[in-house]
């Protein structure tokens, strides 16, 4: 039975450019849709400009325009760089839409029936030049703990965290004034009255990945859930509570209302109904997001749809964010990369195929490493599969494909038995065991071309049938990648559809071949990556891009266990503690150990030439290429390990129960491998 499913990605602030951490979601969500479409599902794919708020508000102040017009010309290049990566939405809205406008007031009519709005008068920070009450992190000040200056408004570089009242000699970033206390008129959602709700929500029904629903678990359903201030006083940029003049909705209340708009917006056009889509068991909603912005889409949407009458979400999908060469995005390391910026020296293909490599269904970050990206994209993707067709381009195109297919020795067959696995693979995200397999078939599938040679063939007028037979073979398993690639690189299943004069629009393609047919003239499909236009597309964004995006307040670590299930050791003092040698230490080399079920093999560095060799418990966890380069915290003092397989020399730390449960410990950006951890 074909299923019904509408995904939606978060919806991107209308203040700042697409950027290649903001691709990874994007790209995630794309091949998601596109598999599905490629399995026969009726899947509609919607997106908007996240548009009110007060950073919307100043910056078109500041550059003397309408916020209309701002957000017009933002939605404009936002489209524009997701249609140049192959992200392909069914509607792009924006929730600056009637549509959005009359649904907040369904949503908040709801919540107004059900008891759960409550009004509470709160002391703020007011910036008496600007007008305008001001969010946490538009006020820095000195930190109250540690005394040091300009830090942001709720937490200091120092680690402590506090309300921006607290601050020392606070200043407002938007005038350079100093703020002044007032108190405004806030209205709240109480969701502690739908903690039975939510609590079941989390726990049942496999809504959210295990490590999210702990998270959850642990960090706020074990406590009182607090109240959500949903409103702001003017002046806001966004709409006007009808209820409550001079009051209007937080952006993030009208957001994810945007999804329903987007979606109305959609119906419009296509002669649908909304509620066959937001009210309907049969229909499946999937949410893909940052980890970053859980909290409001895993207690708070939920408490709104729940309370409106609307489908909840099916599945939120939420991944970790982007680093690139191992750290955070740098403006100036020249890794805060624009997505124009990428555009102007690589394909948009090679940064979708690089991201299916990396992506699990795990939260976690992601590593763009230059080197890699290009050897990633230059040996596996040109190399292997690209380079199957160039292979016979020319001389398929003067022999056409025969009309049995000839003995490949079980190579196509292999292909159509791994479709299954390949399959489920990107049912469940792990795009990255997608690759793997896909590039298993390809690294099978060219020794065959490099035994025929089919150029010594094409000498001899004789072996025509024999080319042809080669041609036949190659292609067809060429093809056969294309389509398993086709979500990742709709690009490349174009090329190959012209090509074969064949169009790819079903899974099922994969598992007949195709033959009696001419072939066109043969177009180079892709380039290899170049180096050095890497460095200039870094040399280029040095400096030039805009640290604009504005995040969500709520922050993600990962799983709690509660204490009940492994009860606390016994005391220790500090100098038992202290007999315990952890250091960080960087993964040099991973590798499984053929026999052994649990165990991979590292080769940890501790700085310097110090070296150890660890046999850890986390196969069923990860895989080796997750954990190059990563660092980790190890017990670097223990007693050697002699063990079936060799020598075990320490221990690498992690959490979990086990399993495909393991989450190795990891570290803050800055460490270095050797550091004491105390
Ligand atoms: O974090 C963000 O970038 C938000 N603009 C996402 C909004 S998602 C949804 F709720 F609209
Ligand atoms: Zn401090």
């Amino acid at each position: 039975m074909n299923r019904q499913i509408l995904v939606t990605s978060a919806l991107p602030y209308a203040n700042g450019p697409i950027h290649l951490g903001h691709l990874v979601e994007y790209i995630q969500t794309d091949i998601w849709v596109r598999y599905q479409k490629l399995r026969g599902n009726r899947c509609i794919y919607l997106c908007a400009d996240d548009t009110h708020g007060t950073a919307i508000m100043i910056r078109a102040k500041n550059e003397g325009q309408s916020e209309e017009d701002l957000i017009a010309s933002m939605s404009q290049s936002h489209q524009q760089d997701f249609a140049r990566f192959g992200i392909q939405f069914d509607h792009y809205g924006s929730t600056n839409s009637l549509e959005n406008k009359e649904l907040c007031g369904i949503f908040w009519t709801a919540l107004r029936n059900a008891g759960l709005i409550t009004e509470r008068t709160i002391e703020q920070l007011y910036d008496p030049e600007a007008n305008t009450f001001l969010a946490d992190r538009f006020v820095r000040g000195t930190c109250p703990k540690c005394g040091l200056t300009d830090q942001a408004g709720d937490n200091c570089n120092c680690g402590h965290t506090y309300s921006p009242t607290d601050l020392i000699d606070p200043k407002s970033t938007l005038s350079g004034s100093t703020p002044v206390l007032r108190n405004a008129i806030h209205l709240f959602v109480e969701l502690e009255k739908l903690r039975g709700f939510l609590t079941q929500w989390v726990e049942e029904g496999n809504h959210l990945q295990t490590e999210v629903a702990n998270y959850l678990k642990g960090h706020f359903l074990s406590d009182e859930l607090r109240d959500w201030d949903i409103s702001r006083p003017a002046p806001y940029f966004g709409f006007e509570i009808p209820d409550a003049p001079g009051h209007y909705w937080y952006v993030w209340f009208d957001a994810p209302i945007g999804y329903i708009a987007t979606t109305e917006q959609w119906c419009q056009a296509n002669g649908e109904s909304l509620a066959a889509w937001w009210k309907n068991d049969e229909c499946e909603i999937h949410h893909f997001i940052g980890k970053d912005i859980t909290y409001f889409h895993t207690l708070f949407w939920p408490g709104m749809l729940q309370t409106a009458g609307f489908n909840l979400p099916t599945q939120v999908h939420i991944h970790g964010f982007l680093t690139i060469n191992g750290g955070k995005m740098s403006k100036s390391k020249g890794t805060f990369i624009a997505a124009d910026t990428y555009l102007k020296y690589n394909n948009p293909s090679y940064l979708r195929y690089f991201y299916a490599t990396k992506l699990t269904q795990r939260v976690e970050d992601l590593d763009l490493g230059i080197d890699e990206f290009a050897r990633k994209v230059n040996t596996d993707l040109v190399g292997k599969v690209v380079n199957l067709a160039s292979r016979v381009g020319k001389f398929a195109h003067q022999t056409g494909l025969a009309d049995h297919y000839p003995d490949d020795g079980g190579l196509f067959d292999q292909g159509v038995k791994a479709g299954d696995e390949i399959a489920a693979a990107y049912e469940c995200k792990d795009y990255s065991k997608a690759i793997r397999r896909i590039m298993e078939l390809a690294d099978a599938a060219n020794p065959y071309v490099e035994h025929a040679k089919p150029w010594e063939m094409r000498k001899d007028p004789a072996r025509e049938n024999d080319l042809r037979a080669v041609c036949t073979v190659a292609i067809n398993l060429f093809r056969q990648l294309t389509i398993y690639l086709a979500p990742v690189l709709p690009d490349l299943a174009e090329q190959c559809s012209q090509w074969l004069g064949e169009p790819i629009e079903s899974w099922d393609q994969s598992k007949s071949h195709l033959l009696g047919t001419k072939v066109g003239k043969f177009n180079r499909m892709l380039d290899r990556v170049q180096i050095e236009d890497l460095e200039k597309m870094i040399e280029e964004s040095k400096n030039t891009a805009e640290e604009t995006q504005e995040t969500a307040s709520s922050s993600f670590c990962d799983s709690d266990q509660p204490l009940k299930d492994e009860p606390l050791a016994d005391e220790i003092s500090i100098e038992d503690f202290a007999k315990v040698d952890l250091r960080v230490a960087r993964v040099l080399a991973a590798e499984h150990v053929p026999e052994a079920n649990k165990l991979l093999k590292l080769q940890l560095s501790l700085g310097g030439d110090e070296r150890r060799q660890v046999f850890a418990g986390i196969k069923a966890a990860y895989e080796p290429e997750q954990l190059v380069g990563r660092l980790v915290v190890m017990v670097a003092n223990l007693k050697p390990r002699k063990m079936r397989f060799g020598l075990s020399e320490g221990m690498v730390t992690a959490a979990g129960p086990g399993g495909a449960e393991v989450f190795i410990l990891g570290i803050d950006d800055g460490a270095l491998p050797g550091q004491r951890v105390h």
